[in-house]
């Protein structure tokens, strides 16, 4: 689906985030063929960085954990090399630039030289980010987008005082951390590095993200790249739902391949045709309309659908009161003394309605 980003046409609303896919321009160009609305570098600042050590772990489905640093070409590579060939191939390049203003400076005018479509301001500091996005606006006319962390304190303090000295556009989030995963035959930290530790990435951060996206929503009003924890097409339209205008992508594209991006710009289409919705525009932030919350002391109203029941049992499992058991002719009884509508069971089960 074409998709606007400040008067620049996208391919597709799907952004591809800072990582390992879009270390060089043969990754950004592989991203854009799989159609990537635009796809934002690997972090480029003044030092190549080295990945010598083990650096990226499966954690869970969809979830890894990693110790990647910033990009291992020199920024050189990045300006003489990298960008004006993908930019040559047509990828609409966002340039993620790190971590401090002594890197932004040198290199951010150039990449608006050479067609990139965006800078992407990031740190591992937000006291950095500051400086840096004050300089890059008086250097350069493209959008400048800072991308925040959730392991900031101040979220949304610093998302406000970047909104005020010119950001363009927000990403968020960054991944999560610091983490750890163990290697429970020898006890070592799975991950190298100077500590073992890594970030977290990929489906468990989604609920964080997006609720850091309605936040920011609500407090903010720059468009939104909501990024963390995409891992299927449904995750996507919240993310939009909660606020986003844009849905960032890194660590599901990694595990399910490029292909990934392509279908899932498709079954968004089909969500929007089916949902009678022209654009995710109608659809972002919707949720705000539903906030604080539904009324709190309305008890949660659950249904049975005898139909769709196929007696598997796990309602009756999960139900932490002990509330649900089967009669004897297999129909669910419930009993109403015990039930604290607590809704886990409908959340389990299609069977189980509202
Ligand atoms: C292996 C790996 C390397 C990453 N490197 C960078 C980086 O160099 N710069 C950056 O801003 N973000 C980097 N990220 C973070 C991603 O851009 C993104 O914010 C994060 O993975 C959350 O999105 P996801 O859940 O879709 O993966 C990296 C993520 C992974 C998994």
């Amino acid at each position: 689906m074409k998709t606007d980003f400040f008067g620049t046409q996208l391919q597709s609303p799907v952004i591809i985030g800072s990582g390992p896919l879009s270390y060089s321009a043969d990754g950004m160009i592989r991203l854009h063929q799989a159609g990537a609305g635009a796809v934002v570098t690997k972090t480029i600042t003044r030092y190549a960085a080295d990945n010598p050590y083990r650096h990226m772990v499966q954690c869970d489905t969809n979830t890894l954990i990693n110790c990647e640093k910033w990009s291992d070409y020199p920024m050189e590579q990045w300006l003489d090399t990298e960008i004006p060939k993908a930019v040559q191939a047509g990828v609409k390049c966002i340039a993620s630039v790190g971590h401090t203003v002594q890197d932004s400076s040198l290199c951010v005018e150039k990449l608006e030289e050479l067609g990139c479509t965006a800078i992407e301001l990031v740190s591992y500091r937000d006291e950095t980010v500051l400086p840096m996005l004050e300089d890059t606006k008086k250097r350069v006319k493209i959008p400048v987008i800072v991308k925040l962390s959730p392991n900031s304190s101040d979220l949304m303090g610093h998302a406000r005082r970047c909104e005020e000295a010119g950001a363009n556009a927000f990403t968020a989030c960054d991944s999560m951390g610091p983490t750890l995963k163990i290697d429970i035959e020898t006890g070592h930290p799975v991950l190298g590095g100077a500590d073992g530790y890594g970030w977290l990435s990929g489906a468990m951060i989604r609920p964080f993200t997006l609720q850091k996206i309605c936040e920011l929503r609500k407090q903010t009003r720059l468009p939104i790249i909501g990024l963390g924890g995409v891992a299927k097409w449904q995750d996507a339209i919240e993310m939009i739902m909660a606020g986003a205008n844009y849905i960032g992508i890194c660590s599901a594209v990694i595990l399910k391949g490029s292909e990934f991006i392509g279908k899932l710009d498709k079954q968004i289409d089909t969500y929007l045709a089916e949902h009678g919705y022209h654009s995710l525009e109608e659809i972002s932030g919707v949720v705000q309309k539903f906030l604080p919350g539904k009324d709190e002391k309305k008890p949660y109203q659950m249904g049975y659908d005898l139909e769709k029941c196929n007696h598997c049992g796990r309602c009756i499992k999960v139900c932490p009161y002990h509330a649900r058991t089967f009669g004897p002719d297999k129909t669910m009884v419930i009993d109403e003394k015990e039930c604290r509508k607590c809704g886990l069971c409908v959340s389990i089960c299609g069977g189980l309605s509202v």
